[in-house]
């Protein structure tokens, strides 16, 4: 284990195998949590515990702890991309509720700048939740922007509660977009991708890296392949993910769109939509539309207990937008990448 020392803080690095301190670092996100986000599923230990131990392929993470007096007070993650996009870093830090204000945030977004530079990163990008009420309090945004960084991609988090929706909207909204996408058909799995469907997976996932839009993201295209989509399902269900899945098949008998629904194993009654995109030489037939209708009506007999769904669009992503809103998604939150140049 490394231990640095920083301001008076103690900063721990945080190893696979030490229970204890992914613990400590799971009851933080607990009190963060309940503290920021109230009406959003609490962590799941599976999932935060799967996080040291089932590693997202292409990528490497690091987690330290800050801990006052042996007593954690907050924490840093830093992401490395390695396979694509190795200029830029993922950075995400926490301080616990009652010891905000005291200059913890700064002093660790200064530890991950300096481990991003010596890892030649020169951006260091954070997603971060923020208030959709422009006047509501809104600390993260403050602090990136106090940090020197900038919004480069705005994005609002939109819920679907389950139960409210209409018994005949799913039919309708299935039947015109079955109209429109007669030469196609679905396949539908749960859990890893079928061996077969591995390559098609991995030409859309790649896709997805660059279609949906970006803004001012400085972000280029990830590389897939069958091994790395193998190795995302094995981290997907390392980490307690249920994964259900629906695709459109061509005539020629390709898959040529996919959408996921991913649900944990603490919550449920939750889920979150993972990635939906359509090749672009078969966009215009409503397959988005025929997907994500027939993936929720899966869900909804896999997960009984299913009652709310989130998903996360750039505003700037109308198409999308216009089916979740159709759907019934409602905004909930914004989520902005903040991108800071190193
Ligand atoms: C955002 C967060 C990390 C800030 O941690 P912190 O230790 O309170 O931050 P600092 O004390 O170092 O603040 C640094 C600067 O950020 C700004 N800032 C931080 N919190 C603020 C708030 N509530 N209101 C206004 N400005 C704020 C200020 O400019 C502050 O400098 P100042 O105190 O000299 O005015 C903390 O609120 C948090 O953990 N939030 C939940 C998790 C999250 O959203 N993390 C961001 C993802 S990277």
């Amino acid at each position: 284990m490394t231990t640095l020392s920083l301001s008076g803080l103690s900063l721990t690095l945080v190893g696979p195998s030490d229970e204890d301190a992914i613990r400590e670092w799971y009851e933080l996100c607990c009190a963060v949590a309940s503290a920021d986000y109230p009406d959003d599923p609490p962590p799941c230990w599976a999932h935060e515990l799967g996080s040291f131990r089932h590693p997202w392929p292409g990528e490497v993470r690091a987690v330290w702890l800050a801990r006052v007096d042996g007593s954690p007070v907050g924490a840093c993650t830093l992401v490395l991309p390695t396979l694509d996009n190795v200029h830029n870093a993922h950075g995400d830090i926490l301080v616990a509720p009652g010891h905000r204000r005291r200059g913890i945030g700064r002093a660790l977004l200064a530890h991950l700048r300096a481990e991003a530079t010596r890892h030649r990163r020169i951006r260091l990008i954070s997603w971060v939740a923020q208030p959709l009420d422009p006047g509501a309090p809104d600390p993260a945004g403050r602090f990136a922007a106090a940090s020197g960084a900038v919004p480069a991609l705005v994005q609002t988090r939109r819920r679907l509660d389950v139960s409210t929706i209409e018994p005949d909207m799913l039919a309708r909204l299935d039947t015109e977009a079955r109209v429109c996408s007669k030469d196609y058909s679905l396949v539908q799995w749960v859990g890893a991708t079928p061996p077969r469907w591995l390559d098609d997976i991995a030409y859309l996932a790649g896709r997805m890296s660059t279609d949906a839009p970006l803004d001012d993201l400085q972000w280029e295209e990830e590389i897939y392949d069958a091994a790395r989509i193998q190795g995302r399902d094995t981290c997907w269900l390392g980490r307690g993910l249920r994964v259900i899945t629906t695709a459109a098949q061509d005539r020629a008998g390709r898959l040529v769109a996919h959408t996921h629904l991913l649900g944990g194993t603490t919550s449920p009654w939750f889920a979150w939509q993972g990635d939906t995109i359509v090749a672009p030489e078969h966009r215009g037939h409503r397959l988005g539309m025929l997907i994500k209708v027939a993936n929720l009506k899966l869900a909804r007999r896999e997960r009984a207990e299913l009652r709310l769904i989130d998903t996360c669009n750039a505003n700037s992503n109308t198409y999308m937008v216009s089916i979740n809103e159709a759907m019934g998604f409602r905004p909930h939150r914004r989520a902005v990448d903040w991108q800071l140049g190193l």
